[in-house]
């Protein structure tokens, strides 16, 4: 038995394969059940026992190489094929757009416009944070203690990477992080909005794992449950153009507000379509509230001194309600042809 002459056989087979196909053929030659060196352990039973103890162990020894090897070109292959799709699939996003959808722009883009816009005329102007957050900042200065619930209420994506504090990093679950990294750089009063990316675990018609929020922070010395409702209030009114909107607060809970509240939006369906502002439906939008004390301490502000609310709008929500869309997903598709009938121009703006 050649162990030496198989091994040199089966290594420049391995090196030769050029594809995870050509490779997997001369891993079922190999080791596949009919394979070569199958059947060469499985003759090992005609053999004296001495012969057994001798050849069975170097012939495992090969089983284990070869494998090994297969393993590795196996993860080559795979590199070479990511990186040759990337090469052949590279676009010039340098390039003008085709005609057709030249000048269109999505419709998050536009609510992040509008939104930017409507609490710029009300003095909030605009903070941002990474969308990698480490977990101080999507969490514990938020309130939201390790082996707290809340945390599984936002399917969260951890990455492998570790922080400072040697915990994992994580896509950032909601904007609120920003409250946390605005405090700590700014001395109230503080009026900002976050507009941003944000992701969840989740994939539905109504949840896409990454989505928009805006997120709303105002400390001063007497900010109260009465501006945070007239000013959410008077939002929806600019944003949706509706003047007689129905809206009501519901009492809810998060960590890091307290008393806590979602609003909803009054809708109805006439003649098959959405209308919003009246009606006895009720579609929720956001979640806000008086910034709990806790929050503000861990940011160093004097609550004996500053008080405030937040407030964290889902942008994708809202834009679905004002132009009628209903499937999430489609706004992420990359699809132009949903951009061309859906998007908007410049003279939209
Ligand atoms: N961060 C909350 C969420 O994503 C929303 C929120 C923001 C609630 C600010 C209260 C205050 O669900």
């Amino acid at each position: 038995m050649d162990i030496k002459k198989v091994l040199n056989e089966v290594t420049k087979e391995i090196e030769q394969s050029s594809s995870q196909q050509e490779l997997q053929n001369v891993k079922v030659a190999y080791l596949g059940k009919k394979g070569k060196i199958t059947e060469l352990l499985k003759s090992l039973k005609d053999l004296s026992l001495e012969e057994k103890k001798s050849s069975g162990s170097k012939l495992n020894l090969l089983r284990i190489e070869v494998d090994n090897l297969i393993k590795n070109k196996f993860n080559d292959l795979k590199i070479e094929e990511i990186n040759s799709k990337l090469k052949n699939e590279y676009l010039d996003i340098s390039f003008p757009p085709p005609n057709s959808i030249a000048s269109k722009a999505h419709p998050i883009s536009k609510t992040f416009d509008e939104v930017i816009t409507i609490f710029g005329s009300m003095g909030y102007s605009v903070a941002e944070g990474p969308d990698i957050e480490t977990d101080f900042f999507n969490f514990s200065a938020l309130n939201i203690p390790e082996n707290h619930p809340a945390r599984e209420m936002q399917d969260t994506f951890y990455i492998d990477d570790k922080d400072k504090e040697g915990k994992p990093y994580v896509l950032r679950t909601h904007t609120s992080p920003v409250q946390i990294r605005t405090l700590l750089n700014q001395k109230p009063p503080v009026k900002i909005i976050a507009p941003g990316r944000t992701y969840r675990c989740d994939s539905d018609s109504t949840h896409s794992p990454m989505f928009h929020q805006v997120e709303g922070l105002f400390i001063n010395e007497n900010a109260n449950m009465g501006d945070l409702k007239g000013t959410l209030i008077e939002f929806c009114k600019q944003f949706f153009n509706v003047q007689n909107l129905k809206v009501r607060f519901r009492p809810s809970y998060f960590p890091f507000t307290e008393p806590s509240a979602e609003m909803d939006i009054a809708y109805e369906i006439v003649n098959n379509k959405i209308q919003l502002g009246q009606g006895d439906r009720w579609l929720e939008i956001l979640g806000c509230g008086m910034v709990n004390p806790i929050v503000l301490e861990n940011c160093n502000v004097d609550t004996n001194i500053y008080q405030g609310f937040a407030f964290g709008v889902g942008l994708d929500r809202i834009t679905m309600l004002k132009y009628g869309l209903t499937d999430i997903r489609s706004f992420f598709s990359g699809n132009l042809n949903w951009i061309a009938s859906n998007g908007f121009t410049i003279g939209d703006f």
